[in-house]
């Protein structure tokens, strides 16, 4: 049996923001639960829903460098083990995240107290498998202020990235201040680019958590093989191409699942009619009216529907909708969106429902169940993404048999095959230029399809529910990587 021992800062059903909460909820339970014993640690926010509050039991409680108090307590949900760090200090407040520069000090800390506490908790890791900046430093304090204690000599760790945009970057000076961490780290190379201007005062020069975690993790990786070379490439790596170039032989993309009892169009409770492959087209068609009625749109199930359901900031390609709303709406169509993020994209959606109402919906916010009726509502699903690690909607979008147009880029391009209408295959529209003009020609192509060719339109949302996205095949390719370290 091996120990693995996810370090997050979000995880489904605990807290969620986006994708990477879904991706630390739903692998674990997907790893061979005899070969591996997959924990998760997060921070114990006080957002976090009432009702597993109730249930943690303490773990222990200790004052990390004498100084800080660390509490761990955890609760076990679905077979799995979850720890949670308890400081009220750090993590109160209505949300998980706030401004970056009071989350390089709550992360910090996150990371320094995961590791201090393991020898408390009765789990020794044979593997920490940490995603994304905010559990970057863990690879860190494991490999520097952490080497003296035999108890973690050997523990081999993993870095995940899930989007290379956030990387927990400030300057040396307060980054040394926060971390404790020796100046070894901060030396061009470690925290720091070998591109560093040399000639400016050391405290001033850009440090990067993420980039740590890179340089000290044994490997490297992140969410689909088209995102793994991309992010070698300035255009995409934020800065950070030099060091994964550098460490490309322990870099490998791994394209994420869904949890598919979770996104089951036949079993879902959210949704107003269950449908399979059998039943779709009516089965879809109740949802989308159902949909229509809580938009407070006009009730046609004939009307084609597109929608989105996203963050609401650039990387998502909203810039290329705003340039395309005008012409949407003189088409017989509807678009619904959910979504919170950037004010000028709530304010844009905003603006286009208010003037056009009949075809234009938007609600701003976060809604989980009301997702699920927009996936099984919908007929084509928008994401023309900038960059996209890997996008999770895309693949529920497939399930619930909605087509997907996307930009053909990172995980979009991974996981949706353009429609080809002489061969009859593929699963969804794409386009390769990122521009407003190659998004509405796909959307007009799908309109075409699903009014003129409504036959090709059906086969090709069956072959699309047929899809598996599940996590039986990324799961194993994990536990591959968990087998080669240990
Ligand atoms: P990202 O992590 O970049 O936001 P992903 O596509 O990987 O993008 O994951 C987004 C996840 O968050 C999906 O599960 C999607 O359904 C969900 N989601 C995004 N916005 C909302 C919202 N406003 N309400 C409900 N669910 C949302
Ligand atoms: C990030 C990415 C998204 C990915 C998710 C889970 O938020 O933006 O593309 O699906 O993480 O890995």
């Amino acid at each position: 049996m091996k120990n693995i021992l996810f370090v997050a800062s979000e995880c489904v059903p605990f807290v969620k923001t986006g994708g990477l909460a879904d991706v630390v909820g739903s692998l674990p339970k997907n790893l061979d639960k005899k070969k591996y014993d997959t924990r998760v640690i997060l921070p114990q926010y006080e957002c976090m829903k009432e009702k597993y509050k109730e249930r943690l039991k303490s773990v222990c409680y200790f004052q990390m460098d004498n100084r800080i108090y660390v509490g761990i307590n955890s609760l076990v949900e679905d077979g799995i083990t979850y720890y949670f760090v308890d400081n009220k200090q750090y993590f109160c407040g209505a949300k998980p995240y706030f401004d970056l520069f009071s989350d390089l000090e709550r992360f910090a800390y996150f990371s320094k107290a995961v590791l201090s506490a393991l020898p408390l908790i009765g789990f020794r890791p044979d593997i920490i498998h940490a995603h994304d900046w905010q559990a970057a430093l863990v690879p860190v304090y494991l490999n520097t202020v952490f080497q003296g204690d035999p108890f973690f000599r050997g523990i081999r760790t993993i870095m995940t990235i899930h989007n290379i945009r956030f990387q927990g970057c400030w300057n040396v000076g307060h980054l040394r201040w926060v971390t404790g961490l020796p100046s070894e780290c901060f030396q061009p190379g470690k925290l720091v680019s070998p591109y560093q201007d040399t000639s400016m005062p050391w405290d001033e020069w850009n440090a990067t958590m993420l980039r740590g975690g890179i340089v000290y993790s044994d490997w490297v990786t992140t969410v689909s093989e088209s995102y793994a070379g991309e992010i070698q490439t300035p255009a995409f790596s934020d800065g950070l191409d030099d060091i994964l170039k550098w460490r490309k032989d322990r870099l490998m993309g791994i394209v994420n699942g869904i949890d598919c009892e979770v996104w089951n169009p036949k079993t879902d409770p959210h949704i107003k009619k269950n449908y399979d492959t059998r039943n779709f087209w009516n089965g879809k068609k109740e949802n989308k009216i159902e949909l229509q009625k809580r938009y407070g749109l006009p009730e046609n199930g004939d009307v084609y529907t597109l929608a989105i359901v996203s963050r609401l900031t650039d990387q998502k390609g909203l810039d290329l909708i705003d340039g395309i709303m005008d012409e949407l709406a003189r088409k017989d169509i509807n678009l619904i969106v959910l979504g919170s993020g950037d004010e000028r994209y709530e304010n844009m959606f905003r603006y286009y429902s208010r003037k056009y109402p009949d075809k234009i919906a938007c609600r701003i916010g976060y809604d989980e169940e009301l997702s699920h009726l927009i996936y099984a509502g919908c007929d084509a699903f928008l994401v023309p993404s900038a960059f996209e690690p890997c996008g999770l909607t895309q693949l529920i979008a497939l399930r619930y048999g909605s087509l997907p147009i996307v930009h053909e880029i990172g995980g979009l391009k991974d996981t949706v095959k353009p429609y080809n209408q002489y061969e009859g295959s593929g699963t969804g529209f794409s386009f390769k230029g990122y521009s407003s003009s190659e998004l509405l020609d796909r959307i007009n192509h799908s309109e075409w399809l699903y009014r003129d060719n409504n036959t090709e339109w059906k086969a090709m949302a069956k072959r699309a529910m047929k899809e598996d996205w599940s996590w039986t095949n990324s799961s194993k390719k994990y536990e591959e990587l968990y087998d080669s370290l240990c």
